[in-house]
């Protein structure tokens, strides 16, 4: 296993992870790299370590290049396990004078790992020398753990950013003008809808920050993914418009089904909704993953769910999608529910409930369909569609 050059004194030596397809219930269909970065100064320092089930891919990328050598400092940027896991493999190997990460860093890996590793905390804004070079450091904590953090090597102008610019993309390509952009775009605003989106306010105030100290990386080196140097100002762009959270004239419907009929009224819904001109996404849950619809609906200004009724309770697929996007707190929208039930219509009314718990607008009134929609039914779902597409569309005028 080779170690990449990224510039004269620094190596890219993380690892690919090409087959992991569930990150913490999130589908990662292009697999992932955990990215660990080898600076060398009079002063040698790894920035993040990987997952312990990959430290050999990692200690034979260093030892390509350091051969016998130690490493003289580990820096932390994070204590997540992808991050931190092969930690206490790397110290016992390479022997670092000091392993270093931010004050709730230390607690935190300290907490995951075992309180016997020895770790300092660095101050926020703490500078530490290296030799020629410099890093200094800053807190970005709930970007996306408390314990979150990010390293600016001050004479090089490159900033190792953690998860904050990641992506789950496993490509042999460490750059990102090596790569196709139409390959990772998708997967790029994935990961913001998936890990970062909750942080939304956080990551504002962060940008400007960054903005606010005149920091103006000639490279961005995340944890996944690829190294950030063409496109930096595009995936700046997009993180302030994720982090404000705009929305598209987009309307995505979710729905569940049993014996086909509240698919039925999931197509007379979307027919509502292109009536009004908004753009729509219909997902069946039976078929698409909970972080796939998460991400369109990062993007959208309407929902709407259909749920069919089964033990006295709505389908169990709607309860895990709502649940986690509950949790990754999307703003501002408009939508509607409906579903079919075969006795017990009165449970259906537990969808709208956990809409609005999602913080959703109602702006039409719930379609209740008794065993098979009828043609009065589906209409009534038209106009449901057309209702919610209609309340989208006004946001844009
Ligand atoms: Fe890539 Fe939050 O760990």
């Amino acid at each position: 296993m080779k170690a990449v050059k990224i510039t004269d004194k620094i190596y890219w030596v993380g690892a690919i992870d090409w087959n992991i397809r569930d990150f913490h219930g999130y589908s990662t269909n292009q697999g992932t790299t955990y990215n660990a970065f080898l600076v060398l100064d009079k002063k040698t320092v790894l920035i993040d370590t990987v997952k312990e089930l990959f430290y050999d891919e990692m200690k034979a990328r260093l030892t390509d290049v350091l051969g016998d050598k130690k490493i003289d400092i580990i820096i932390c940027n994070h204590a997540e396990m992808d991050h931190s896991g092969a930690l206490r493999k790397t110290i016992a190997d390479f022997k670092p004078q000091k392993v270093y990460a931010s004050t709730l860093g230390v607690q935190n890996i300290k907490e995951q790992l075992g309180q016997d590793l020895q770790i300092e905390p660095l101050a926020n804004g703490a500078t530490l020398e290296i030799g020629e070079d410099s890093f200094t450091f800053l807190e970005s904590r709930m970007l996306h753990w408390p314990d979150s953090m990010v390293a600016l090597l001050n004479k090089e102008n490159i900033l190792f950013c953690n998860d904050i610019f990641g992506m789950h993309y496993a490509c042999t390509q460490r750059f990102d003008y090596e790569t196709n952009r139409e390959d990772w775009i998708y997967e790029f605003r994935k990961y913001y809808a998936n890990i970062i989106l909750p942080y939304s306010k956080i990551t504002g105030a962060f940008l400007k920050l960054v903005e606010q100290k005149g920091i103006n990386p000639r490279m961005i080196c995340p944890d996944h993914g690829v190294i950030w140097q063409k496109h930096i100002p595009e995936i700046i762009a997009m993180y302030k418009d994720f982090a404000a959270q705009k929305s598209k004239k987009k309307a995505i419907v979710v729905y569940d089904t049993m014996w086909g009929s509240t698919a039925k009224m999931a197509a007379s819904v979307v027919d509502g909704l292109a009536s009004q001109g908004v753009e729509t996404k219909s997902f069946s849950l039976h078929t698409e993953h909970r972080s796939d619809i998460a991400t369109e609906v990062m993007v959208a200004s309407a929902l709407i769910f259909g749920t069919p009724v089964i033990n006295q309770e709505i389908f169990p697929s709607l309860g895990d999608i709502t649940t986690y996007l509950k949790g990754l707190k999307k703003e501002n929208l408009v939508g509607a529910a409906f579903g079919s039930y075969g006795w017990s219509a009165s449970v259906l009314n537990k969808m709208e409930d956990i809409m609005k718990s999602l913080s959703v607008q109602i702006v039409s009134p719930m379609v209740k369909a008794k065993f098979v929609p009828d043609a009065a039914r589906l209409k009534e779902c038209f106009d449901l569609g057309a209702a919610v597409g209609k309340a989208a569309a006004g946001k844009f005028k």
